[in-house]
């Protein structure tokens, strides 16, 4: 039992994530920090490559063998992950923290049924009896909407549709009743019904068991109805962050507006699609000054020099761009002259 009084579930603290390849070192995450409280839905949104899996699986310690967290920290429930020892972390994944994985195919074994790999994920933090398991693992199907439970258990992954597999993701992740769950991009396999019927019984858990949850998603659109609060990773850091409302009518970081700019309105769905123009940058060789410069219609000489800090627009809206500093400068500077 933790004596600790942390207000928060989990808090990542200027988290910072490489690989080490053949070419040099991919600096995936650089400098993430943020908090999650119990109950809270957290959005991350970014494009391909911008590090919101990477960060994942760094909370999780499930990095691939040339994957390292070269600094920061993070804590749950005020501890440090990197004091836990394997056994421990073995604990926290599953029981503290589950995950839903980008692609349920690589996740879920082939060769053994559906039903064997949740009853193994239950039996791993549980001391139940092997029936108690076994109709746990039903009753975990049932949740998440899988139809026929008690014959489903006995089927193999391929035997399911991609949105049946999906929801045999979720129940696996949902088993020990995590106090957080991180869904990896837990829909974009999936046709549109299905995405929409997947996000809504995630609400529904949410409120059921009171579980906090990271969504990550390449798509603003999907989360926007769902989040208390969402960040907007660029090159692995956060450029923007704030309450949904913040982020759709209030965006002041220019990679955030091209986002809003790229989904499909359904109002006026005769307008094309705007992708953000220009490459991602190269993690291998990180700019000296804003990661995103190079795309941004505004960029000024100070942007490609130096790292903007991030700065408080409200009390819940914070942004990493030039042009915010600046404004605020001279809002101050014609205050003083006033
Ligand atoms: N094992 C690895 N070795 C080298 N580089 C890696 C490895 N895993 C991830 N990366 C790099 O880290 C960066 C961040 O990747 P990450 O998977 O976090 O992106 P993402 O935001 O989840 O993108 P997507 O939306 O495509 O899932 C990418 O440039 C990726 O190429
Ligand atoms: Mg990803």
């Amino acid at each position: 039992m933790s004596t600790n009084t942390s207000e928060y579930l989990l808090e990542v603290k200027d988290l910072h994530t490489s690989f080490f390849t053949d070419s040099g070192e991919v600096k995936a995450v650089n400098g993430v920090s943020f908090t999650l409280k119990p109950g809270e839905i957290m959005g991350i949104v970014g494009e391909s490559g911008s590090g919101k899996s990477v960060t994942a699986y760094s909370i999780m310690r499930i990095l691939a063998d040339t994957g390292r967290i070269t600094g920061g920290q993070v804590l749950y429930r005020g501890e440090d992950l990197a004091t836990y020892d394997n056994k421990k972390m073995a604990g926290f994944r599953g029981k503290c923290c589950s995950i839903i994985f980008q692609d349920p195919m690589t996740s879920l074994n082939p060769v053994f049924t559906v039903g064997s790999q949740i009853m193994e994920a239950i039996r791993l933090h549980t001391n139940k009896s092997k029936a108690e398991v076994k109709a746990r693992a039903i009753e975990m199907l049932e949740l998440v909407g899988v139809n026929e439970p008690a014959k489903r258990i006995n089927q193999y992954p391929h035997e399911l549709s991609g949105g049946m597999r999906q929801r045999v993701m979720i129940a696996m992740a949902l088993a020990c009743e995590p106090d957080i769950l991180i869904a990896d991009e837990p829909t974009t396999a999936l046709d549109v019904t299905i995405q929409a019927q997947i996000l809504e019984l995630m609400q529904d858990l949410q409120k059921r068991l009171g579980m906090a949850i990271i969504m990550v998603t390449h798509d603003l659109g999907v989360i926007a109805d769902m989040c208390d609060k969402i960040v907007v990773m660029y090159g692995g850091s956060i450029c923007e962050r704030g309450t949904a409302d913040d982020i759709f009518y209030d965006a002041r970081h220019e990679y955030t507006k091209g986002l809003l700019r790229s989904i499909p309105n359904v109002n006026n769905s005769k307008e094309r699609l705007i992708p953000i123009s220009g490459t991602p940058i190269n993690l291998l060789n990180m700019p000296k000054g804003c990661a995103f410069c190079s795309r941004c219609d505004k960029a000024m000489k100070i942007c490609l020099e130096q790292k903007p800090q991030e700065v408080s627009i409200s009390e819940t809206h914070q942004a990493a761009c030039w042009m915010n500093i600046k404004k605020m400068m001279e809002e101050q500077a014609g205050g003083a002259n006033a």
